[in-house]
C-alpha cells in the first residue's frame, strides 16, 4: 500500500472511531461515566475485551481476606477449578491472604460474597451461549449465566474490574450484561516450523482464556514437522519431527486443560502441499519419488500428496480414523493452502488420471482430493475446514472457509452460503502495529452481505506462523497484541477508539503476565544472554534495553529478505529478535510531539526534551562501546549510529521549531534525504521513533511553504 494511501486510510479511520466513541457512549448504556472517561482517573481497570455493555456507579465492594465464592459447582467441574484459579490470582495480585480453602466445597453460606450460578454445562462447540450478567454492589458480587462458560467469561470481568485506591482493593459496583460478538475466536498456533514444548501451549492457551479467546487452532504439520505420535503409522512422528513430537498422551493433557478454559482445540494437518515431513517415512504417498528430508528452509515447497493413488485414500482413512478419535473437536482443519503443482505435472499416472476423470486443471485435481478427504471426515463425523484455496462449488454447507489471502474469499462463500473465519489482516507473525489488527472487522461497516450472509461469519483466528519464533520469543509475537484481535472478535463494532485501546493493552499486557506468559520478561533474559560474560555496567545494561524498546523487528516477511537465510535450526537470540513487534514508547513520543506541535506550549517542548532527546542522546557513547565489546552487537552499530543522527536531527527541529527561525530550504532538503537513510533497517531492526522525528522536519516544512 502507498504511504499516501495508507495516511488517507489511517486519517479516517480516526475521523469514524472518534465518531463512534460518541455512539458508545449512549448505545451501550454507559450510564455513569463512559469507559474512555473512566480511563482519565488513575488506576481504573483495564476492560479487555470491553463488555457488551457496562454500567459503572461511584460504590466499592471492599476486598478483605473473607472474602469467599460460593455456588451450585462439584468438585472437578469446569468452573470448581475456574474459581480455584481465581482465588489464586486474586490474591496473588493483592498480597491477601484469603481465607477460603480453594480446594474445599464452594456451597454458598453467609460468608458468601461472590455468588455464581449457571443453568447447565456449556458444550464445546460453535454458536455455545457464553453470555454472563456480573452484579456487584458493595456488600455481594453476583454472577449468572446460562452455561458454566459464560461464568469462566464473567470471572476474567471480575478479576479486569479489580481496581484500587488507598484503603485497598476493591470491585467498581455496577452491572455489566455480555456476550460475545462472535463466537470463534482463535488463535493459531504453529508447532512445526519451530517445536512449541507443552509449557508454550499451555502458558498461552490461560493468556488466550483471559482475553476470553475460545479456539486454539493447532498447526500440527508441515514441511518442516510432523508433531503428534500416531500408532497407526509411527513412521509419521518418528521420522518426520527430529524427535520433536506431542505424545498422545500429552495432547489429551492439552485438551482437558484448554476443556476446563473453555477453549475448543482443533488440530490441523495440512494436506496436500506443505507436506514434506510426510514422506520422510512414507514417501510411497508423495507424487515424486523421494527420498525426502525434512524441509529446514521456509516457502512453499514442491512435495504433495498423490492424489491418483488409490492407496492414499486408504492411508488417510486410516489415519484420520484415529485423529479424530485423539481430538474431540467437531472440527478437524485439512490445511489445502499453497498447494505446488510441479510433481503433479512431472507425473504421468498423474496426468494419465486427469485425463481420465476430466479434471481439467490442478485446481480441478485438488478439489478431486478436497472431495475424498471431505468422505472420510463425514464418516468420522467431523465437519472440514481449510483456508480458502480449499473452496469449490459442490462442497456441503457445514464446511468452514478460513480467509488468509483477503476478505472476498470470506464474502464470496458467505453469499454462496458457506461459513467462514478471518484470519486475513490478524497475521501476527508480521510484526504489525496492534492498531492494524485491531480496526480490521471480519463483518466490516462497510460489508455488503446481508443479514443472514452475515450470520455465516462465524469470526477469526490470529496466526502465530513459527518461522521466526523459538519457544522463548513466540509469547512476545502473541501477546500484548493478540488481546485488542480477542476485543475485535468479542466487544460490539463499535468499540474503535484506537488511544483507549493502547492504554488498556499497556494494563492488560503486565496482567498476562500471572499466567506465566513471557512477552516481556524474555527480553532482559535475551539482552544479558548477548552480552554474555563481557564486563559491562548496568548503566550500559540500561542503555542496552532502551535501545531495544525502541527498535522494531522489520514487519512483514521483509526479515527473509535481509541477507540472512532463515532455517528452522539458525538461533533466534539476536538483538532484533529481543525486539517487541510494537514500540509503545515509540508511539507515546509520537503522541508527546503531536502534541507539542497542535499545541506549541513551551513546557511541552521541555518535556519531550527530557524525557527523549535527552535520555536517548545519553545511550549513544556507552552502547558504541557495547558493541564494540560485545561480539554478538556488532550487527547494531549501524542502529546505533542512526540512532545519534536521529536524535540530533530531531533536537535541531524542536530548536527551530521553538525559535520560530526557518532552517532553510537546504537543510530540510538533507534532512529529508538522511532520514530516508535512517529508515533502511539495520540488523534487521527499524528505529520506531522515525515517524515522530518526521513529523517535526514536517511541521518545518508546512511553517516554510506557508511563509
Ligand atoms: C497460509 O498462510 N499459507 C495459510
Amino acid at each position: 500500500m502507498s504511504g499516501f494511501l495508507k495516511k488517507r486510510l489511517k486519517t479516517t479511520a480516526k475521523f469514524v472511531s472518534a465518531s463512534l466513541t460518541l455512539f458508545i457512549f449512549f448505545s451501550l448504556g454507559l450510564e455513569a461515566r463512559n469507559i474512555g472517561e473512566l480511563g482519565k482517573e488513575a488506576r481504573v481497570p483495564a476492560l479487555m475485551p470491553v463488555p457488551a455493555r457496562v454500567q459503572l456507579s461511584d460504590g466499592k465492594f471492599r476486598l478483605d481476606e473473607k472474602f469467599y465464592a460460593g455456588g451450585q459447582e462439584k468438585q472437578g467441574g469446569r468452573v470448581f477449578k475456574a474459581i480455584a484459579r481465581f482465588m489464586s490470582r486474586l490474591g496473588g495480585r493483592t498480597g491477601l491472604f484469603l481465607e477460603q480453602d480453594f480446594l474445599a466445597d464452594q456451597t454458598t453460606g453467609p460468608a458468601t460474597r461472590l455468588f455464581y450460578n449457571y443453568e447447565r454445562t456449556g458444550r464445546l462447540i460453535p454458536n455455545e451461549d457464553e453470555s454472563y450478567i456480573l452484579e456487584i454492589s458493595t456488600d455481594r458480587i453476583e454472577l449468572r449465566a446460562p452455561t458454566d462458560l459464560g461464568i469462566l467469561r464473567g470471572l476474567e470481568t471480575l478479576l479486569q474490574l479489580l481496581s484500587a485506591d488507598e484503603q485497598g482493593y476493591y470491585f467498581p459496583c455496577g452491572r455489566v450484561e455480555d456476550r460475545p460478538r462472535f463466537t470463534w475466536r482463535g488463535l493459531l498456533i504453529d508447532s512445526c516450523r519451530h517445536f512449541m514444548p507443552l509449557e508454550v501451549i499451555k502458558r498461552n492457551l490461560l493468556a488466550m482464556a483471559a482475553v476470553k479467546l475460545n479456539v486454539l487452532h493447532w498447526h500440527l504439520s508441515e514441511d518442516q514437522g510432523f508433531r503428534v505420535e500416531t500408532r497407526t503409522f509411527p513412521r509419521l512422528h518418528q521420522m518426520g519431527s527430529d524427535g520433536f513430537y506431542y505424545t498422545q498422551e500429552q495432547i489429551r493433557e492439552v485438551i482437558q486443560f484448554a476443556s476446563d478454559l473453555g477453549i475448543r482445540v482443533m488440530p490441523e494437518f495440512d494436506i496436500p502441499g506443505h507436506s514434506t515431513s510426510w514422506f520422510v517415512g512414507h514417501p510411497e504417498y508423495a507424487s515424486a519419488p523421494g527420498p525426502y528430508r525434512i524441509e529446514r528452509g521456509f516457502g512453499v515447497f514442491h512435495p504433495v500428496f498423490n492424489p491418483a493413488n488409490p492407496a492414499t485414500y486408504k492411508f488417510f482413512d486410516k489415519f484420520f480414523r484415529e485423529i479424530a478419535t485423539l481430538f474431540p473437536d467437531p472440527y478437524l482443519h485439512i490445511g489445502g493452502d499453497e498447494v505446488e503443482a510441479v510433481h503433479w505435472k512431472e507425473n504421468p499416472q498423474i496426468q494419465a488420471f486427469m485425463k481420465k476423470h476430466n479434471l481439467a486443471d490442478n485446481h480441478a485435481l485438488q478439489a478431486y482430493f478436497n472431495r475424498e478427504i471431505l468422505k472420510i471426515l463425514t464418516k468420522y463425523n467431523k465437519k472440514m475446514v481449510g483456508w480458502d484455496e480449499i473452496y469449490q462449488p459442490g462442497l456441503p454447507r457445514d464446511i468452514v472457509i478460513q480467509s488468509w489471502r483477503g476478505t472476498q474469499a470470506l464474502v464470496e462463500g458467505a453469499r454462496k452460503g458457506y461459513q467462514g473465519i478471518l484470519s486475513n489482516g490478524y497475521y501476527i507473525d508480521l510484526c504489525q502495529p496492534a492498531e492494524q489488527h485491531y480496526l480490521n472487522d471480519p463483518i466490516p461497516p462497510e460489508s455488503p452481505l446481508t443479514e443472514a450472509e452475515k450470520q455465516l461469519i462465524l469470526g477469526g483466528e490470529a496466526t502465530m506462523w513459527a518461522e521466526l519464533v523459538s519457544p522463548e520469543t513466540v509469547d512476545s509475537r502473541i501477546w500484548p497484541r493478540t488481546a485488542v484481535i480477542a476485543e475485535r472478535l468479542w466487544s460490539p463494532q463499535e468499540v474503535r477508539d484506537v488511544d483507549d485501546m493502547y492504554r488498556r493493552l499497556r494494563l492488560v499486557s503486565v496482567q498476562l503476565e500471572e499466567h506465566g506468559v513471557q512477552h516481556l520478561r524474555n527480553q532482559d533474559m535475551m539482552l544479558r544472554r548477548l552480552v554474555g560474560s563481557v564486563p559491562i555496567s548496568s548503566m550500559e545494561m540500561a542503555a542496552l534495553r532502551t535501545l531495544a524498546m525502541i527498535s522494531e523487528p522489520v514487519e512483514g516477511y521483509a526479515r527473509h529478505s535481509q541477507g540472512r537465510r532463515y532455517t528452522s535450526l539458525v538461533p533466534l537470540t539476536r538483538f532484533v529478535d529481543s525486539c517487541f513487534p510494537e514500540s509503545l514508547e515509540a508511539r507515546d513520543f509520537r503522541k508527546m510531539v503531536e502534541e507539542y506541535l497542535s499545541s506549541r506550549q513551551a513546557e511541552k517542548a521541555r518535556a519531550l526534551k527530557n524525557s527523549y532527546f535527552l535520555p536517548l542522546g545519553a545511550i549513544v557513547a556507552p552502547l558504541s562501546r557495547l558493541s564494540d565489546q560485545v561480539p554478538a552487537l556488532k550487527e547494531i552499530k549501524p542502529l546505533i549510529g542512526n540512532l545519534g543522527q536521529l536524535v540530533v536531527m530531531g533536537s535541531e527541529a524542536m530548536s527551530y521549531l521553538e525559535s520560530g527561525t526557518n532552517p532553510g530550504a537546504q537543510w530540510l532538503e538533507n534532512q529529508k534525504k538522511l532520514l530516508a537513510e535512517l529508515n533502511k533497517p539495520q540488523a534487521e531492526c527499524q528505529l520506531a521513533i522515525i515517524p515522530a522525528i518526521e513529523k517535526l522536519l514536517l511541521a518545518l516544512e508546512v511553517r516554510q511553504i506557508i511563509k
